[in-house]
């Protein structure tokens, strides 16, 4: 009998939805208007709302492709030794003691997703306390590098709706309540949806309680520099928890903060206690690696290394990153203002307030359906925008649509 006979093995299978954020960029390219407004995906825009390729990454680029020496042979297991080495100075500072000790395990991996998955991976195989708090709300992907390990995924509390800010009561009593151990997974800045992140005094009584409860905290750090606009002040959470002496994981992505999100560029680092302990655990993550995609690739790491090994190509960064924070804040003052003159009820001030490249804004799913069919603008539909999506000339548009909204025009 022919095998092409028959019910499909695979026939059980039912039909999934893509993840939300794609299922709005799809109805995003399908939708034919030239008003049409992509506030959904994460991804930094110029201000033409064109994607934005940093001149630094073209700079670095130009250096590869002329290195005749270069070639493309397998890396080893943990990639490039010399990205992993600046992407833990990057994260835990040049001068930091964990590093000066080889306290710290750093791999290269598939970007910021990759860096979670493979830190998720080591901790279900390893680690005695399987429970994993997550913010309430946070990144629509947190959960599934958590799950797909079969760790139990809870949360804690963290964005406050009425305030539009932190709730850091509920947070500081959340972490009381953790059983010891768990493991408590922190965005080190730029809080994605909510643009809400502790300040610095309030990140030192998270690290007490974290301590002083023996939980392990795990950094997903996406946005350094995109923040503050400062490479330094965006990584104040981590260095502050890494100066302790005590244990972390930290997950870096470069996606966002070097606009290079196709070429899957991230790091974990793991900061251990002794220099033995880190050497065996990084052995660990080797075969953890191995058995998944065996080595990481080249091309976007080394852009990476250039940049960051150069002093000269470092500082352009720098300044890059700032120019695009700059943009950034200009754009909320800007809406905020808008919104204001056009007399569009509700206190919109805290937009203001929160940081990096996301707002999430008072809006109901209803109020938010309504932008897309009436103004074809594509936004999560729990009201978060991405900032960088937006532009000076379309703030008057956008504001005419949140007007519509929220005055009942649904
Ligand atoms: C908080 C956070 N972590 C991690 C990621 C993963 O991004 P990537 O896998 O492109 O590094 C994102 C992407 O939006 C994010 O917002």
């Amino acid at each position: 009998m022919d095998s092409r006979d028959g019910e499909s093995v695979f026939a059980h299978l039912p039909l999934v939805p893509d993840p939300p954020v794609f299922a709005v960029m799809a109805a995003y390219g399908k939708d034919p208007s030239p008003l049409k407004l992509n506030l959904g995906i994460g991804v930094y825009r110029s201000e033409d709302g064109k994607p934005f390729v940093l001149n630094v990454v073209r700079r670095a680029e130009q250096l590869l492709v002329n290195d005749m020496s270069a070639n493309k042979d397998y890396l080893p297991i943990t990639g490039i030794t010399e990205f992993n080495k600046l992407s833990a100075k990057l994260i835990l500072a040049p001068d930091s003691p964990a590093i000066r000790e080889n306290r710290v395990t750093t791999v290269q991996c598939l970007s910021g997703t990759g860096s979670l998955r493979l830190g998720a991976e080591i901790l279900a195989k390893f680690y005695h306390q399987q429970t994993v708090y997550i913010p309430q709300p946070t990144y629509a992907n947190h959960p599934n590098f958590f799950y797909s390990v079969g760790q139990t995924v809870k949360t804690y509390r963290y964005y406050d709706p009425r305030t539009h800010g932190l709730d850091f009561q509920g947070l500081v009593e959340d972490l009381c309540s953790m059983p010891s151990g768990a493991v408590v997974l922190f965005q080190a800045c730029g809080h994605n949806p909510t643009g809400v992140d502790p300040t610095i005094q309030q990140w030192e009584q998270i690290r007490q309680l974290v301590r002083s409860r023996k939980l392990l905290p795990f950094f997903d750090s996406a946005y350094q520099g995109l923040v503050s606009g400062d490479l330094e002040v965006d990584a104040q959470s981590v260095r502050l928890f890494v100066a302790d002496g005590g244990e972390c994981l930290v997950a870096q992505s470069y996606s966002k903060v070097m606009g290079i999100y196709a070429e899957r560029v991230g790091a974990l680092s793991i900061v251990c206690k002794t220099a033995e302990v880190a050497s065996n655990v990084e052995s660990q993550l080797k075969l953890l690696i191995r058995a998944m995609y065996s080595n990481p690739p080249i091309h976007g790491a080394s852009i990476v290394a250039a940049i960051l090994k150069s002093s000269d190509m470092y500082n352009e960064w720098s300044r890059e990153l700032k120019m695009m924070n700059d943009r950034l804040t200009r754009l909320r003052q800007q809406l905020v203002d808008a919104l204001s003159d056009r007399g569009t009820p509700g206190d919109w001030s805290y937009i203001t307030k929160q940081v990096g490249m996301y707002a999430i804004l008072s809006l109901n799913p209803d109020q938010v359906q309504f932008l897309t069919r009436k103004y074809h603008i594509y936004i999560s539909s729990d009201g978060r925008i991405n900032m960088a999506g937006l532009s000076s000339k379309r703030v008057p548009y956008f504001v005419d649509a949140i007007h519509a909204a929220v005055t009942g025009g649904i």
